[in-house]
């Protein structure tokens, strides 16, 4: 999967060298590039922000560089996916994100300010696919911070990124409910034992045991994620 990144902080997506995502990209499988919107700014100061329209506080990200920088991105894809990170999109999920990683190329524009000017949305709309996201209710300062979140929710999901694709299987999310607890040796610490049950290599009743455990957490904090009536397998 090819991935484009536009953000006055191209610097931000270093970290994505490391770990899992890291050892994906040396391998090929994810081939991620981060680009500077100051590059397509051509004054002096390199000037992509400016005071809205209408008037209010804050600043608006100017057009005229988007347009330029996605242009430039977005050209060399096969129909690629445009993201613009926004708290106004709608809920980036677990199914979205894997809906996402059997694209083939995904650009991502990172705005900050107030936001980018809605007729570069527009634009981009009457000419491709563009979906905005929201990582969850709560303004971040960017859609940085969102799109390394979106990013490695994706990446995971692309065969060959994480070693055991098992692992990805039982994850919270992934069959709609939360994770079930998980324990690892010693059996015994601090006077705390490891549930008797998973130590009694009765796959049924283990199987049994974490079901009911994924039902009550989720009962617990997550009780919009249950369906009405509990009916499931
Ligand atoms: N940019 C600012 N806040 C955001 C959010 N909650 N999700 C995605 N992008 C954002």
């Amino acid at each position: 999967m090819r991935i484009d990144i536009v953000t006055i902080f191209p610097s931000f997506f270093d970290v994505l060298d490391l770990s899992l995502l890291g050892r994906a990209r040396g391998a090929g499988i994810l081939d991620v590039r981060a680009h500077d919107l100051r590059d397509f700014a051509h004054d002096r100061h390199r000037t992509v922000d400016d005071t809205p329209y209408g008037g209010g506080a804050g600043m608006v990200m100017k057009p005229e560089p988007w347009g330029e920088a996605l242009d430039d991105v977005l050209s060399s894809g096969d129909d690629p996916l445009l993201i613009v990170p926004s708290p106004a999109g709608e809920p980036f999920t677990q199914a979205i994100a894997r809906e996402l990683s059997a694209e083939t190329h995904i650009a991502f524009a990172c705005g900050r300010y107030e936001g980018i000017d809605q007729r570069v949305i527009d634009e981009y709309s009457s000419r491709g696919r563009v979906r905005l996201l929201s990582l969850g209710d709560y303004v971040l300062n960017g859609g940085e911070v969102a799109v390394m979140a979106m990013i490695e929710a994706i990446g995971r999901l692309i065969p060959g990124v994480v070693g055991n694709p098992e692992s990805l299987v039982e994850e919270s999310h992934e069959d709609g409910l939360l994770e079930y607890p998980s324990y690892t040796k010693p059996a015994s610490w601090r006077d705390r034992e490891v549930p008797a049950v998973l130590l009694s290599g009765n796959h049924g009743a283990i199987a049994e045991w974490r079901r009911a455990r994924q039902i009550e957490r989720t009962a617990a904090v997550r009780p919009d994620l249950l369906p009405p009536d509990d009916s499931r397998p």
